[in-house]
């Protein structure tokens, strides 16, 4: 499985948004994760598809669109137009999650699936063949900064046995929050492949030697 750094554009700095993801990408970042917020499924309000379309001008680079929003479906289309190149919904945002992962993937993108910490694993037993990725949340949504929850290592494993038993271990698992180089290791090697970071990147100084230490942490 391919292993990839996605910064978290939630950490950086807002004002200088193109050169902090300009900083990232030379610096060796596979995707680059716009966290989206909307003050109801999360506490908190952050960015929308102005922000997607601005960076899409200027970067040709992967933009993992994370979805923190209740009814996604009536916002995937406008993120799609604004340049995503991925998006991902959660499971506990929408009554009609099959829905909106056939919405993503119909309009030819990967569709992900986001599960929070608490909620378990069977909502995955009837979508298996309609994810592209998974994204098991290792903090509780809505602020950067929080610490990893040790039990989502073990819910990771768990994710990954079932995806290997359905014959799916072509599919992605993204872990997000809490990532840095003392917890990517142990996640790494329970089965996650997509490794979200806010803090951790763009709370160094030197952003270059922050994505450095967190694959030195992976071998
Ligand atoms: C959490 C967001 C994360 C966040 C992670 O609600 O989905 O992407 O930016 O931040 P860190 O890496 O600082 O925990
Ligand atoms: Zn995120």
């Amino acid at each position: 499985m391919n292993l990839r750094l996605a910064p978290s554009i939630l950490s950086a700095d807002f004002a200088r948004l193109a050169d902090e993801v300009e900083a990232v990408l030379e610096a060796g970042a596979d995707w680059i994760h716009v966290d989206v917020m909307d003050g109801r499924f999360v506490p908190n309000i952050t960015m929308g598809p102005l922000v997607v379309e601005a960076l899409r001008r200027r970067f040709d680079c992967v933009l993992d669109v994370h979805l923190m929003v209740v009814e996604p479906e009536r916002h995937i289309d406008a993120f799609v137009k604004a340049g995503a190149s991925r998006i991902t919904v959660h499971a506990e945002a929408t009554s009609h999650i099959h829905r909106a992962l056939q919405q993503i993937r119909g309009h030819g993108l990967p569709a992900g699936l986001a599960l929070n910490p608490g909620t378990g694993i069977e909502v995955l037993d009837y979508l298996a063949k309609d994810v592209d990725l998974v994204l098991v949340m290792t903090v509780n949504p809505g602020f950067g900064g929080q610490a990893y929850i040790p039990a989502m290592t073990e819910k990771v494993r768990r994710v990954r046995e079932r995806l290997n038993e359905w014959g799916r271990s072509d599919v992605d698992i993204q872990v997000d929050g809490g990532i840095h180089a003392g917890t990517i290791g142990e996640v790494a090697r329970a089965g996650a492949n997509v490794f979200v970071a806010g803090s951790a990147v763009f709370g160094q100084s030197d952003r270059a030697a922050a994505l450095s230490e967190l694959r030195a942490a992976l071998r």
